[in-house]
């Protein structure tokens, strides 16, 4: 069994295929998945999708890129998802340097991902952080705002000397298609000395498609290669990375079946 716990089939590229997108993954075995929601529509799209199918669930937020010319009241009315029993998680949230330059909308990316931390702690739940060239920003908001229920540092990026910080902060760490990747070196590095019991396994389908895939829209049902190939760099097996992430996100986001 193996937990997806961070995809978006939620997405234009999966969700008008869906149905069959699910089957797939299940016959590569994923029994679960974590569907992303990162602006009002696609976390609206992420509770529908939890509600209707039993081995979905939904995480609801604002992507630092989507919380530009956002109103109040889309805002607020997106947390309002909350109160659907599916929801288990805050995300995605936090920092993206790569694609915003400007210091005032940098500031302004801060104040919603403190904003969103605040909230989840509010409602007792994780949250899924997304962090893209903006790691001192970060992981200074991350100690000065902690997220009381946990979250995930989703699609990790950062070097094995930053992961000690991130653990210390009680987060987990979530690796994907990048790992596979024949030139991705920190990734496996970080695959090697990361411990089992604080390591997610995710797609963030329909991107970052693993090796020998790359170039083709990406599916839970890859999934698979992640794992095989952090059993390989941590010379353990397969069933046993599956098993072990699958327990670790079932205790993050608090599922319990
Ligand atoms: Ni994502």
């Amino acid at each position: 069994m193996m937990f997806d716990s961070h995809c978006h089939l939620n997405d234009e590229a999966l969700y008008p295929r869906i149905d069959e997108v699910i089957n797939d993954a299940k016959k590569t075995g994923v029994s679960k998945f974590l569907v992303v929601g990162y602006n009002k529509e696609s976390s609206e799209l992420a509770v529908k999708i939890a509600s209707k199918y039993e081995e979905c669930y939904a995480a609801i937020g604002f992507h630092p890129c989507d919380i530009f010319d956002i109103s109040e009241e889309d805002f607020l009315s997106t947390m309002n998802l909350i109160s659907n029993k599916k929801v288990v998680a805050i995300g995605e949230i936090g920092l993206d340097y790569h694609w915003e330059k400007e210091e005032s909308r940098r500031n302004l990316q801060k104040e919603y991902f403190i904003r969103q931390i605040e909230f989840a702690n509010e409602h007792h739940l994780p949250i899924s952080i997304h962090n893209r060239e903006s790691n001192e920003d970060c992981l200074n908001i991350l100690k000065e705002h902690k997220p009381l229920f946990g979250g995930v540092m989703h699609c990790y990026s950062g070097s094995v000397e930053m992961l000690k910080t991130v653990l210390d902060l009680g987060l987990h760490i979530s690796l994907g298609g990048p790992v596979t990747f024949t030139n991705a070196k920190t990734p496996k590095e970080v695959a090697e000395v990361v411990p089992l019991e604080k390591l997610l396994i995710e797609t963030d389908c329909p991107y970052l498609t693993p090796h020998p895939h790359r170039g083709e829209k990406n599916e839970p049902k890859y999934i698979c290669l992640v794992s095989e190939e952090i059993a390989r760099l941590k010379d353990i097996s397969k069933k046993h990375v599956d098993q072990v992430t699958y327990e670790n996100a079932c205790r993050l986001f608090n599922i319990h079946e």
